[in-house]
């Protein structure tokens, strides 16, 4: 039986601790400040954002948010980039992945003001990563790694193996955990698509990080006793329920929990640390501004 990491429990914490930092900007005459930007109708992505503006809220950070029409062209959603980058309450912004078909998100992400990029997005804030020198670490990725420095999970020495090598998970957390600093000093194998054997490059991890968005894959012949499984998967798939989905990870859970020695459940895992780690990116980028 597999030690459920709390995802809920940390991220009360680190928010806990950021209520502490606002406070001190406050006493400063400074209020961090974050917009959300959403551009068409997607209906998680109306979820996602709805609950980043209430997290500002809960922990006293200045909540703003755009809707683009979704059938606006590319220019428009640019001019609301350009005001957000010169709007002073605005530490920092994100537009909401992903955006219609006609839009190219990385013209997008180039337009943001790299030191109010919270999500890490754009490629001086990737570079600075990759270089060592980060600025924001992308909100997932260090959500991933405060759950397991929480959990007593040693890195230094482990064989990391990351299935999905996104820009927004995969690629950083490799880059990150891979590093000397950031406690990371581990070894790290990401696999994609195309990998061959999967399983035996997921059996050899001693931490297993599931990143891929489908449903279940990860099933107990792909896990070895003792691993400490990651979950970043939140996939919805149809359920006789109220909603009629219901949120399952990436990793069969009830397969492969006997065999783990630590795991996070979904929901309750990795998704909300991934907001706490928004608001410490924006409370961090405020301290910058305000300085
Ligand atoms: N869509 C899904 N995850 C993310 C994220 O971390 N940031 C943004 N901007 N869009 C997303």
């Amino acid at each position: 039986m597999a030690e459920h990491i709390d995802g809920n429990a940390v991220a009360a914490e680190i928010r806990s601790e950021l209520e502490g930092a606002i406070e001190t900007l406050a006493d400063a005459g400074a209020r961090p400040g974050l917009a959300t930007v959403l551009m068409g109708d997607d209906p998680a992505s109306q979820t996602y954002v709805n609950m980043k503006q209430r997290d500002c809220e809960e922990v006293g950070i200045e909540g703003h948010h755009i809707d683009v029409d979704g059938d606006a062209d590319p220019e428009t959603l640019y001019e609301t980039i350009d005001s957000l980058n010169a709007d002073d309450d605005v530490h920092g912004y994100l537009v909401q992945d992903p955006v219609p078909d006609h839009v190219d998100y990385r013209e997008v992400i180039r337009r943001i003001a790299p030191e109010k990029d919270v999500d890490g997005f754009h490629p001086e804030n990737v570079g600075r990563l990759v270089a060592g020198d980060a600025r924001f670490r992308p909100c997932t990725p260090h959500g991933v790694q405060k759950l397991l420095e929480a959990s007593d999970v040693e890195t230094e020495g482990a064989d990391v193996t990351i299935v999905g090598r996104s820009r927004i998970v995969g690629k950083p957390l490799a880059n990150l955990l891979v590093q000397k600093a950031d406690d990371g000093n581990a070894t790290v194998t990401v696999c994609h698509s195309r990998t061959e054997d999967l399983a035996a490059k997921t059996r050899q991890a001693d931490i297993l990080v599931a990143a891929v968005g489908v449903p279940n894959m990860i099933d107990e012949s792909m896990v070895s006793d003792g691993t400490v499984v990651i979950d970043v998967g939140i996939n919805r798939v149809d359920a006789d329920t109220e909603k009629g989905y219901e949120l399952v990870g990436d990793v069969d859970f009830d397969a492969v929990e006997p065999k783990a020695s630590k795991i996070t459940p979904v929901p309750g895992g990795v998704g909300p640390m991934t907001r706490a780690m928004l608001l410490y990116n924006t409370v961090k980028a405020a301290s910058i501004q305000e300085g």
